[in-house]
């Protein structure tokens, strides 16, 4: 097990376009393999290449398709890899939620996503894959996806709360 460090609010890198992965070698293995790890640590729901300084068309999200809702403390969560993903669709049926990012810790900004979405990937192997998702696994795909293009929630929500929201709000 192997924790990367994950970027934070400020640090340019989350505002550049990533690359396209070309070589699907033991080193991407590695990448994913610590990128889980440091997913799980953070207790996110996803986590893309250039939240660990990675500048690659590169993400995972949990896969909670087949997660009991009352999971156990030590259920095993199952992670989908997406690399050089290309969303192919997105619903116009739309959902507004307050959603975070490991990397902007303590905002939650309201944004507005497709309800549901298809996205063609390549796995770590370089194998093609298609997946139709909806409500939280399209939304982390629409929130990974755009981390690729250095976009983040602070460009996407139209407001924001704190965690401690509505508790400590002196407004
Ligand atoms: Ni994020």
């Amino acid at each position: 097990m192997a924790l990367r460090t994950i970027v934070k609010d400020g640090d340019p890198i989350l505002k550049k376009v990533c690359r396209p992965v070309t070589k699907f070698d033991d080193r991407l293995a590695t990448l994913l393999d610590d990128m889980q790890d440091t997913l799980v640590d953070a207790d996110g729901l996803g986590l893309a290449g250039p939240q660990v300084g990675m500048m690659r068309r590169i993400f995972i999200c949990l896969d909670d398709r087949n997660r009991p809702e009352d999971a156990p403390a030590d259920y095993k969560d199952t992670f989908i890899e997406f690399i050089n993903p290309e969303i192919e669709y997105l619903s116009d049926e739309t959902v507004e939620l307050y959603e975070g990012c490991l990397s902007f810790p303590g905002h939650n900004g309201a944004i507005t996503r497709s309800k549901k979405v298809k996205v063609k990937a390549q796995d770590r192997n370089g194998n093609w894959f298609e997946l139709e998702a909806e409500n939280m696994l399209a939304r982390c795909i629409q929130h990974e996806n755009d981390h690729l293009n250095g976009v983040t929630i602070m460009d996407r929500a139209t407001h924001f709360y704190e965690d401690d929201y509505p508790e400590d709000t002196e407004d």
